[in-house]
């Protein structure tokens, strides 16, 4: 369930019109809901509820500080993968005992920056990785709380880019040699070994995947309990997939069933398929843990895109229709520099008219300003015939949008916008064609 629905012809977000925001903000812009960000957060905690746990949020997903903020204020840790998204969950005041530290590639400084910090623990991949962590923690005069990341070798069936649990993807240790890595990290003087990590993928839209990963290291755990390793933690990743398309395509149908507490099965042309709600997905991961019944841990769960994907918009307003020989295209002034994920995951987003007048429809492509034939956000989509000047809303855009954004064909990136009820304020402005050249110089033997 989200809050962007219409109020007679007007599409809101909560108690604000999407067309207020144009007129005051721009466009492109993104557009957040402070109550859906807040039941989806609640949702998946609650979810989870009778057992101790941890719900890091994947902040790689949406890392804007006002949304970090708001989310750190519900309780919520922080999965964190560079210094950047360290400084920050610091900056608004995430607690330190709730950071968990994900990625393959670490630098030193990185290490150095978390360990200073106090986080709850390193999510390690490799055995290099170990090493530096040894290395920089002896340095620093501490012992670093260290999960190992297996690798379950378990097929998330998602897309190949965004898939993280099989043998030939870069990350985790090889469930097969994780005995041997668990057995050499107990041996480092200034490595505390905490507990286990598996994060197996994203936009998950089955359970058994999460079951059979769980499972895989439930008989690895057995093994390690064995070897006398203490596990206090057990992060079990992210990866919970959300409702993409609850418009069957056409831009047509009322909102209000997608994403976390979403009911209804959503139809048309979602490529990416029907995910379980946090309580069935609470439900497998619950049963699945009961393999580890007589061992103390507390549950880590990194969700990024299940609480924020529905929770955000990308408005956009057309530029021009074209009318070509065998396509439509509607071209907008938002590109594949603001939203990556059509062009790269070849991703469905739902589009609706921010303002719902004309009923009869076109098939199109809507695409962008940028020179690539790449730059698209929806292909033969059938929408509501829009016309020069009208606004757009790409839904579903809350996660995985303004993060993977780009200043491609130098333009400056999107404003962001967070409402709550019947206000909004503009949580990062609009950059500036001064932003686009900050930091660059012309060496004076140049030209
Ligand atoms: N934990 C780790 C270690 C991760 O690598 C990720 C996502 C998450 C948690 C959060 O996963 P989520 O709950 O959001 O599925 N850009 C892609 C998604 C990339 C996911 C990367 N890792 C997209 O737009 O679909």
């Amino acid at each position: 369930m989200h809050h962007f629905a219409y109020r007679g012809d007007d599409l809101c977000c909560e108690g604000v019109s999407l067309a207020e925001i144009a007129a005051t903000v721009g466009t492109p812009s993104y557009v957040y809901s402070l109550a859906t960000l807040k039941r989806h957060f609640q949702v998946f905690d609650a979810a989870f509820a009778d057992r101790k746990h941890v719900v890091c949020y994947s902040m790689k997903a949406n890392s804007n500080v006002a949304v970090l903020r708001a989310m750190v204020s519900w309780g919520a840790g922080v999965d964190i993968v560079s210094v950047g998204e360290l400084s920050r969950a610091l900056k608004v005041g995430a607690d330190p005992k709730k950071i968990v530290f994900s990625g393959v590639g670490k630098r030193e400084d990185e290490i150095e920056a978390a360990l200073r910090a106090g986080i709850l623990a390193f999510n390690v991949e490799s055995h290099g990785e170990l090493e530096a962590i040894e290395r920089v923690a002896a340095r620093v005069g501490v012992r670093a709380p260290v999960s190992l990341r297996v690798n379950p070798d378990v097929d998330a069936e998602t897309h190949p880019y965004i898939s993280t649990g099989l043998q030939k993807n870069k990350f985790g240790i090889p469930v097969t040699q994780a005995r041997e890595e668990y057995r050499f990290a107990r041996g480092l003087p200034h490595v505390d070994v905490v507990g286990i990590d598996c994060h197996i993928g994203s936009q998950l839209t089955k359970v058994s995947p999460f079951r059979d990963a769980i499972a895989r290291v439930a008989n690895l755990c057995r093994e390690l309990v064995a070897d006398g390793v203490d596990l206090r933690y057990l992060d079990i990743g992210g990866g919970l997939g959300i409702a993409y398309d609850d418009s069957r395509g056409s831009g047509t149908a009322p909102p209000g069933r997608t994403g976390v507490g979403g009911a209804e099965p959503s139809q048309g042309s979602a490529s990416e398929g029907e995910p379980p709600g946090p309580a069935d997905y609470a439900r497998a991961i619950q049963e699945a843990l009961e393999e580890f019944a007589g061992l103390d841990v507390t549950l880590v769960c990194e969700p990024g895109r299940v609480i924020v994907g529905n929770a955000g918009v990308l408005l956009t307003k057309v530029l021009y229709l074209k009318h070509g020989e065998i396509k439509n295209f509607v071209i907008v002034d938002a590109a594949f520099n603001d939203l990556i994920r059509p062009a790269f995951y070849d991703s469905f987003h739902a589009i609706r008219p921010v303002r719902r007048g004309e009923t009869e429809t076109l098939v199109a492509d809507v695409v962008g300003p940028v020179c690539e034939t790449g730059d698209f956000l929806a292909r033969d989509r059938e929408l509501r015939r829009p016309k020069e000047g009208d606004l757009l809303a790409v839904m579903s855009a809350g996660a995985y949008g303004f993060s993977m954004a780009s200043n491609y064909n130098s333009r400056p990136r999107a404003a962001e916008v967070l409402v709550d009820g019947d206000r909004f304020a503009v949580v990062r402005r609009r950059e500036t064609i001064e932003d686009l050249m900050r930091g660059e110089s012309i060496p004076d033997w140049v030209g």
